[in-house]
């Protein structure tokens, strides 16, 4: 790609926008209040340095935390499909609360975390 990775494309500070953002919605959403931390500071860091690598970007993630084994760090939590859903209305919101980041790209990033969060998917 000429332009770069995605992540060349959003930026980092537009990353942390969207990342700040899609926390807020999450702190909030009734199906997902049961099984995050109240404090979502960590939990917003990592999802920031994992998403960094995720999209083409240095390996945060991986260079902090190790291997995200992402399916098997989930296992604790009840992900259902209702939550699965959930989460990605929390994504697709702060998204369009972010019109720094391009259309095109905002409708890339969020088909690639649809296709991951299925996976997540662990209880009915
Ligand atoms: C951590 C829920 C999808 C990436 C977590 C945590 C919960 C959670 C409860 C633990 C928070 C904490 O203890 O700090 C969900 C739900 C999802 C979902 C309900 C719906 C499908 C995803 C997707 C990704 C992702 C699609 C990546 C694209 C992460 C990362 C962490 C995390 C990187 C931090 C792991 C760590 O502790 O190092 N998620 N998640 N999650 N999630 Fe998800």
């Amino acid at each position: 790609n000429p332009e770069g990775s995605l992540y060349d494309r959003i930026g980092p500070e537009n990353l942390h926008r969207l990342v700040t953002r899609f926390y807020t919605h999450v702190a909030r959403h009734p199906d997902l209040i049961p099984i995050f931390p109240a404090d979502l500071t960590l939990t917003a860091q990592k999802q920031e340095a994992f998403l960094t690598g995720f999209l083409g970007g240095p390996p945060l993630y991986h260079q902090q935390y190790g291997h995200p084994r992402l399916r098997a760090r989930h296992l604790p939590f009840q992900i259902t499909p209702v939550r699965a859903q959930a989460w990605l209305a929390c994504m697709n919101r702060a998204l369009r609360e972010t019109p720094e980041i391009r259309d095109e790209d905002a409708r890339e990033l969020y088909a690639a975390l649809s296709r991951v969060a299925v996976h997540m998917v662990n209880a009915e």
